[in-house]
């Protein structure tokens, strides 16, 4: 495979599929997963993954395939950046595990997210999971206010631990079903799928779209006794949904009026994903806590919550932090992969190649009657498929298909997402070309093809 920066490739990679799929190496490993870990592990095609090299994967029988999924969406920087890769060999040369001693990078990086971040966040906890960070902020939130109640959205996805899962807003999902009940004191608002609006509504007549509907919710579902409101930039679980134009501006004038604190949940959305270095610097608002994690290390687990110091300075020694969290070789990491890809300018092509793709994609829309909606923003887009464009039917069997039929010809995607298991998440890497980002979803067009008959 050839290695080569961002967004300069000579040729094309791959896809180069050599044997039938999966192949025999990843049949037996397969087998060996199926024996001895759970079936929560096997929702995937069943590429066995050998290496990376920036939006390239290998298999273990030497398939390759173009990524599309960037993991799940943390290797913004690309698979095996150099720089990375350098940075985590000498470290580990030096020293890995430093429980939460002082080491030369955590200082460093706490810093640096500060410097990147508007000026009223100004002190950083780094972590090591994004549903750590999540819990993180709901402690810190109560804490800080001495109020209880959290305000959540419908569809929301912040994590798998019960905090986590307590402001999930899917309650039937996989992920959530048959282990409540929850964290009490968390009540849910809607956030606005404007594609299926369950009020009926249109971004222009919905009143939503401003905030009477909060306000009712806090006299209604509500002790009035709210800390915070917790939302992502963008809904990704739910199906990579895009708050309308207007909305978070709203949103946020609303908490800053109740003096609610606002938590940005950008575990997904941050580290040039939106085609931004931030998702939020789309809406022109800011978070009083921040949560980060996936793609601010491109690599390894690394999270971190950047909060004003008024709010995580009511944490006493010992009150926060993990085994793993800040560790050197994740700080390094971490720090590395921030300058990597503010100097490579990675943000600004996924604007750049993502406004293509969205206008590619959206050609695919008006082609295929299963293509029900495209959305999208800088490299992260969702394709939710529908049995007619009128009923808007969700049709989670000819997603499953097309993500198969992807597969076959070199295009890893990730398992079906969304409320229905009907929307087909679509995030390369950010440092994918134009030529690359094409052809991928001349492939995608290919295996929509195919699955629709
Ligand atoms: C918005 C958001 N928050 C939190 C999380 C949880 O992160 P982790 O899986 O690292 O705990 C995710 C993971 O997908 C996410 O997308």
């Amino acid at each position: 495979m050839a290695i080569s920066s961002v967004a300069t490739v000579p040729e094309l990679a791959g896809p180069r599929i050599v044997t039938e799929l999966p192949g025999p190496r990843a049949k037996e490993l397969i087998k060996i997963s199926e024996k001895y870990e759970p079936r929560s592990m096997s929702d995937q095609v069943p590429m066995v993954w050998a290496r990376g090299e920036r939006v390239w994967l290998e298999d273990v029988d030497g398939n390759v395939f173009l990524d599309f999924t960037s993991g799940v969406l943390v290797v913004n920087a690309g698979h095996s950046h150099p720089r990375l890769v350098a940075a985590m060999r000498d470290q580990a040369d030096r020293v890995v595990n430093t429980y939460d001693f002082v080491n030369e990078w955590r200082p460093r990086l706490a810093q640096r997210l500060v410097e990147i971040t508007p000026p009223n966040l100004d002190k950083a906890i780094v972590l090591t999971t994004g549903a750590e960070t999540t819990e993180a902020a709901i402690k810190l939130a109560r804490k800080f206010t001495g109020r209880h109640e959290i305000i959540a959205f419908h569809g929301a996805f912040h994590g798998r631990t019960y905090g986590a899962m307590s402001i999930g807003g899917k309650r039937s999902a996989a992920g959530t079903k048959g282990f409540g009940p929850f964290l009490p004191g968390v009540v849910f608002a809607p956030f606005p799928y404007c594609y299926r609006c369950p009020f009926g509504q249109t971004p222009d007549n919905c009143r939503l779209h401003g905030t009477d509907y909060l306000d009712w919710l806090v006299e209604t579902e509500t002790e009035d006794d709210v800390a915070a409101v917790i939302v992502e930039t963008y809904q990704g679980g739910a199906g990579s949904i895009m708050a309308p134009e207007g909305w978070f501006p709203k949103l946020e004038a609303w908490c800053r009026k109740r003096d609610i604190l606002l938590i940005i949940d950008e575990v997904q959305a941050s580290f040039g994903r939106t085609g931004k270095l931030f998702g939020f610097e789309h809406y022109g608002i800011t978070p009083n806590l921040l949560c980060l994690g996936k793609g601010i290390s491109s690599s390894v687990p690394v999270s971190a919550i950047v909060g004003e110091s008024r709010i995580v300075d009511t944490l006493t020694p010992g009150s926060l932090g993990s085994t793993h969290g800040g560790n050197a070789m994740s700080s390094r990491v971490a720090l590395e992969n921030i300058d990597v890809i503010i100097e490579e300018r990675m943000s600004e092509n996924a604007a750049r190649v993502g406004e293509v793709m969205l206008a590619r994609l959206q050609q695919l829309q008006n082609r295929f009657e299963c293509l029900g909606d495209v959305r999208g923003m800088g490299l992260v887009f969702g394709l939710e498929m529908v049995t007619s464009k009128a009923t808007r039917e969700p049709d989670p069997d000819v997603t499953r298909r097309i993500v198969e039929a992807a597969y076959r010809r070199g295009l890893l995607l990730i398992a079906p997402i969304g409320f229905y298991g009907n929307v087909i998440r679509v995030a390369p890497p950010l440092v994918i070309a134009e030529e690359e980002a094409l052809a991928g979803v001349e492939l995608l067009a290919e295996a929509i093809a195919e699955a629709a008959g």
